[in-house]
This record gives structure tokens, C-alpha cells and sequence, in this order.
């Protein structure tokens, strides 16, 4: 099956990855596409087996994996491991490496270096770094070197500090200036570019003028994607974002299970001769 006639998401693509060629015919068929993220082999094959097109191993490890408050802490190193278990347990999806604060900022030659680590010893199909005119020149320079760029602009939390907080941004004024970063990123090559905590009207404008598909979280409805933290959509996490619909309540559903197996080993229930070897 061509990559033109199949759907990203659930679509086949004849047993092979899914490439940013897919990527770009599906926003050129205005399809809207789902983006989870993982950070090990288990949870990426059943994101994989439900049809998920693009899996971000995203510097989010920093909290969810690592237990850090911010997304700052987190390394290449720490990350690598995860990526590359990421992609083992997957053969469909695209797998996007976030490359994490402190490893692209400082010079493009800084980017290039972090990005090719990703890329041999993890298996990355991509990478994703946060920033719009600020961070062009290693963008094209990624680009240049074969290697494929997911932008991120709005709230980037790896300047949360810079921020004053988590909150909203690209409001009034400052949307021109995000509208401008998009186009500059589009323009150095990026295959996509996350838009996280902007306002919708901004995010649909932002969608339409792109020719490149834009993923929102916390950015309403008519962005070509839609991301979430996976921790977040399956109710792992103690507060999440405004910007969050919880699927699943995994963090009941897995407390009721650990309480059953340890009240079972307290009363000695556990193992009965089912599960033991004779
Ligand atoms: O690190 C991450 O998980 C992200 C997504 C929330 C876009 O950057």
C-alpha cells in the first residue's frame, strides 16, 4: 500500500515505519493524527498494536520517569536508554527524541551532536527541540545533516524559568511573534511543530498558514495533531493540566491490583498450587 492511500493513524504501511513523508500527505488529505508519549518497550508495542503513528520519548521523562519537578534535570544519557527501548518495542510508529535542555542551545555544531546520539545509538527517527528563531540555525543545520526536526513553541517547558511559570502563552502581541517563529521553522526545514498552552484562535491560524502539520496540547481543537503525555490520558498522574481528558484511571485500577496481590501474599492465598511448579 503507497503512503498516500493509507491513513496514519490504524492505516498500514506495509510493514514499515511510519516516515515524514506520511506525515506531510496526511496534512495534505486535512487528516487529524494522535501523538502519545513513551518511554519504554512494553508501553510503546501497545501504543504501537492501537495504530499510534508517532511516539515522542519527550524530555516529560524528567517528571513522569526520573521524578524531577521540571523537564530541566533530564540528560541525553538518561534519555538514550528510553528512546532506544522505545524503539524496540515498536515497528510502525515514528519515534521523535526530545532533545533535552542544555544539549542544542548553546551552538548548531552543540545540536548536531546530541541529535546524531539519538540517531546511532537509539534508533531515533527524529528530533524535537523547543524554540522558533532562537534555535534556526540548528535546525537547518540538523536538516542538512538528513535529519528530520520537530519544532515546539508556546509554553516550552524548558524555559519554564524564563516563563515565571507554566502558563499560557502567544496571548495579544506575542502571537505575531509566534505566528512568525512557526513560519521561520517551516521555513529551516521542520517537518512539524508541537504548539503547547496557546490560545485556539491562535493555533488555528497558526494550522492554516503552515503548510507543515502543526501537534497541539492545551491548543484546542483544529490543530493536525493532538499530543498527550501518557501518564496524563490514562489517569497516572496526580494533577494534570487543564488541557487534559483522562481515558483510563490507571492510577486506581493499579493501586486496587497491587492491594489484592499483597493482601493474597499477607493471607497466604498467594500462590496457590495454580501457580506454583510440581
Ligand atoms: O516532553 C514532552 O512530553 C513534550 C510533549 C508534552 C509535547 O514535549
Amino acid at each position: 500500500m503507497s503512503s498516500s492511500t493509507a491513513t496514519l493513524y490504524g492505516g498500514t504501511q506495509a510493514g514499515r515505519r511510519v516516515t515524514v513523508r506520511d506525515i506531510a500527505a496526511a496534512k495534505g488529505r486535512h487528516e487529524k493524527w494522535p501523538m502519545v508519549t513513551a518511554y519504554d518497550a512494553m508501553t510503546a508495542r501497545v501504543f504501537d498494536e492501537a495504530g499510534i503513528p508517532v511516539m515522542l520519548v519527550g524530555d516529560s521523562a524528567a517528571m513522569v520517569v526520573y521524578g524531577y519537578d521540571s523537564t530541566l534535570p533530564v540528560t541525553v544519557d538518561d534519555l538514550i536508554p528510553l528512546t532506544a527501548a522505545v524503539v524496540r518495542g515498536s515497528s510502525r510508529a515514528m519515534v521523535v527524541a526530545d532533545l533535552p535542555f542544555g544539549s542544542y542551545q548553546a551552538s548548531p555544531e552543540q545540536a548536531l551532536a546530541a541529535a546524531a546520539r539519538f540517531m546511532k545509538e537509539a534508533g531515533a527517527h527524529a528530533v524535537k527541540l523547543e524554540g522558533g528563531r532562537r534555535v534556526l540555525p540548528q535546525v537547518e543545520t540538523l536538516v542538512s545533516a538528513g535529519i528530520p526536526v520537530m519544532g515546539h513553541l508556546g509554553l516550552t517547558p524548558q524555559s519554564v524559568n524564563a516563563f515565571g511559570g507554566y502558563r499560557v502563552q502567544g496571548r495579544g502581541q506575542s502571537g505575531d511573534e509566534l505566528m512568525t517563529d512557526a513560519k521561520s521553522l517551516e521555513h529551516a526545514g521542520a517537518f512539524a511543530v508541537v504548539l503547547e498552552c496557546v490560545p485556539e484562535d491562535l493555533a488555528r491560524r497558526v494550522t492554516a498558514q503552515l503548510s507543515i502539520p502543526t501537534i497541539g496540547i492545551g491548543a484546542g481543537p483544529s490543530t493536525d495533531a493532538q499530543v498527550l503525555v501518557w501518564q496524563d490520558l490514562m489517569g497516572l498522574t496526580q494533577h494534570p493540566a487543564k488541557f487534559v481528558k483522562k481515558y483510563a484511571d490507571l492510577h486506581d485500577y493499579m493501586g486496587t491490583a497491587v492491594r489484592a496481590f499483597a493482601d493474597e501474599v499477607v493471607a497466604g492465598s498467594f500462590p496457590t498450587s495454580e501457580h506454583s511448579y510440581h
